[in-house]
């Protein structure tokens, strides 16, 4: 039997328990949030679609009971508020800090072998953060940052290829920020052929910048942040946990020397599987990868050095 436990049912921790629950990657989900009554209307809607769509999850919502979330084997963490259009995830910190230290503890009182994935925004910071107040090793702690914005770049790559975005493979590592992201243009491929067979270089450029400003961009769309993409990110990487997939995904990890950074969580691609983040990948970094990766890391530090702890 596995549980996933889903905090927040918000747009993005809906979306993910969602997704979760219809590709059937856990037995049991279970959304927890604070407004009364909306996680446990959100199950009741979702289970009301098992039978249209043949799905054997079991979706249980409750509100502050913590309790129904014990023994979860993985724990996604999206409590806090979304950006609205103008603003920075970074704007975010003041607010979400104090949530996400106060859920990651709730959390770990019931659950204390889960594994931990954050999502709330600024998403390095939160990381970083209850890595700070849950002590345990840094493979249990993930943020999901770079699922997300490596699903941007390759829809990105895809249209400007004119290509089926099931046939492009890329990965963005470094912070999960507008102006921190690095999509890396040299990696990215149609079915292993290197992209820059068909792009020139301006519009490879153009590629890499409408990834960097995707959630703004959808902020600015709907008025709040994005959900769809960002919930579905969120079930590939709990999907990759529970079914010990081993799958390479960029994800927010604590650096420890990888990349000559440390005390510091940021995008990395990352192998994960039943225990978290089983290996970081350190990949042949060109110099001016390098000087992108130093200056989105010195940007992510300064972020978490406004972290009220
Ligand atoms: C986004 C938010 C979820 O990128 O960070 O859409």
């Amino acid at each position: 039997m596995s549980k996933v436990t889903v905090v927040g049912a918000g747009n993005v921790g809906a979306t993910a328990a969602n997704v979760i629950a219809i590709r059937e990657v856990a037995d049991e989900v279970v959304m927890i949030d604070i407004k009364e009554g909306v996680s446990e209307g959100k199950a009741m809607d979702m289970m009301q679609t098992a039978n249209l769509l043949d799905m054997n999850t079991c979706i249980k919502g409750v509100t502050n009971d913590y309790a129904a979330t014990a023994n979860s084997d993985v724990v996604v963490i999206t409590s806090g508020i979304p950006r609205k259009p103008g603003m920075t995830r970074e704007e975010l910190i003041g607010v979400n800090a104090g949530i996400v230290k106060q859920v990651s503890e709730s959390v770990l009182a019931h659950s204390p072998n889960a594994i931990i994935v954050c999502v709330s925004n600024p998403m390095d910071t939160m990381t970083y953060l209850i890595h700070k107040i849950a002590g345990i090793p840094r493979n249990r702690i993930i943020g999901m940052g770079g699922a997300l914005d490596s699903s941007r770049f390759k829809y990105y790559l895809s249209k400007a290829l004119n290509a089926n975005p099931n046939e492009v493979e890329g990965f963005v590592i470094g912070g999960h920020g507008d102006t921190t992201m690095i999509p890396m243009k040299r990696f990215a491929t149609l079915r292993g052929i290197p992209v820059t067979q068909w792009l020139d270089e301006a519009t490879l450029d153009k590629v890499v910048a409408d990834t960097m400003v995707g959630g703004a961009t959808l902020t600015k769309l709907l008025g709040t942040s994005a959900w769809y993409a960002p919930g579905a990110a969120t079930a590939e990487v709990v999907e990759a946990i529970i079914h010990d997939q081993k799958a390479i995904i960029p994800c927010s990890a604590l650096l420890e020397g990888e990349y000559g950074e440390k005390d510091l969580c940021i995008g990395v691609p990352c192998v994960l599987g039943k225990g978290g983040i089983e290996k970081i990948i350190e990949l042949p970094l060109n110099e001016e990868e390098k000087a992108l990766f130093a200056k989105s890391a010195a940007a992510v530090h300064k972020t978490n050095a406004a972290l009220p702890c």
